[in-house]
């Protein structure tokens, strides 16, 4: 499986091409590591003013591993997934109790926060070990370069993609080579419009060469969406309607329903069934009562008696919008 035209190809744009990054004119491994957890799930663009500051105020695993947890995520504030701020600090603990930041896979794996991409990003990078990184940006240029459609996401294609990138690592640069990925994914071959027209594999890339590039890679396709079924029910007595606001805790958060019950005692009248409305995860299937009654009856709890002139001012789910229509 390796292509040593590939990979020469690859080490040669990322000569040319890769990106100045202050943590890439380092061997230090703490300087590398704490660049790969900022990075985990940050861009570069907020992330490198972060890793700036955290270099200015702990230049080394000592003095972040005596820091306080709050003054770890005080530095870390606005980054996001705070967990990843606690690691931090707990594996600077690991490191600096051990007396060496790990130099083997295992070793890099087991510190606190680091999982196998970024164990082999830290290991390829600070300690020149043979562990391709595979990410979005590997699965997308590989996919395209070798025409391979098999569904990202799945086991499979870890396993497969796996192989591949590691068969095409370099024993002499396996970092060069990983950030050289990275970067030809940021930058050439890109997931909308990517640059064919200037790329230097585009002579040998098979996803070009048959029309592939824009339907490859194939994404697994997402576990069939949940449906659930629904009653709304529009109460009706003497010019008032009955509406709840609905709590914390869902997509539809700080909204107003109707009734989601048929009211015992109360007559109601099929105005639609079936009615189905999409969500991004979950299919919604309800069905439309209107239930009229000169009686006010109790209402359960949360809900609210409201002029139905006024219901235009409350925020309404889009089902509770079709259950309005179908009223006239
Ligand atoms: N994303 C994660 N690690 C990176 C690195 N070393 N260079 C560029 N982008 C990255």
């Amino acid at each position: 499986m390796s292509d040593s035209h590939f990979t020469s190809a690859i080490l040669q744009w990322y000569a040319a091409n890769g990106r100045d990054l202050p943590w890439r004119r380092t061997r230090d491994p703490y300087a590398i590591w704490l660049s790969e957890i900022i990075l985990q799930q940050t861009r570069i663009a907020q992330g490198q003013a972060y890793w700036e500051r955290f270099m200015a105020r702990f230049p080394d695993v000592e003095s972040l591993a005596a820091a306080s947890e709050d003054e770890v995520l005080r530095l870390w504030e606005g980054l996001g997934y705070y967990s990843r701020g606690r690691n931090l600090l707990a594996a600077a603990r690991q490191i600096a109790a051990a007396d060496a930041f790990p130099s083997t896979l295992e070793g890099i794996r087991d510190l606190k926060g680091v999982g196998d991409y970024t164990a082999a990003a830290i290991g390829s990078i600070a300690f020149g070990l043979p562990a391709a990184v595979v990410d979005g940006n590997v699965y997308r240029v590989l996919s395209r370069y070798y025409g391979i459609d098999t569904p990202v996401g799945s086991t499979a294609a870890k396993k497969e993609f796996t192989a591949l990138a590691q068969s095409l690592l370099p024993a002499d640069r396996p970092g060069d080579f990983n950030q050289a990925m990275m970067d030809f994914g940021a930058i050439q071959c890109t997931p909308a419009s990517p640059a064919c027209l200037t790329c230097p594999l585009a002579a040998t890339c098979v996803a070009l060469r048959e029309g592939r590039v824009e339907s490859l890679p194939v994404r697994q396709r997402p576990a069939a969406v949940q449906t659930r079924q629904l009653v709304y029910v529009y109460l009706r007595c003497q010019g008032r309607t009955a509406i709840r606001r609905r709590g914390a805790g869902d997509i539809w958060q700080g909204l107003w329903e109707p009734l989601t019950e048929l009211l015992p005692g109360v007559e109601a009248k099929l105005l639609r069934q079936g009615v189905r409305h999409q969500l991004t995860h979950r299919t919604l299937i309800a069905d439309f009562y209107l239930a009229e009654t000169q009686q006010a009856p109790a209402l359960p709890d949360g809900y609210v008696w409201i002029q139905e002139a006024e219901l235009d001012n409350y925020a309404k789910p889009r089902l509770f919008e079709l259950l309005l229509q179908s009223l006239d």
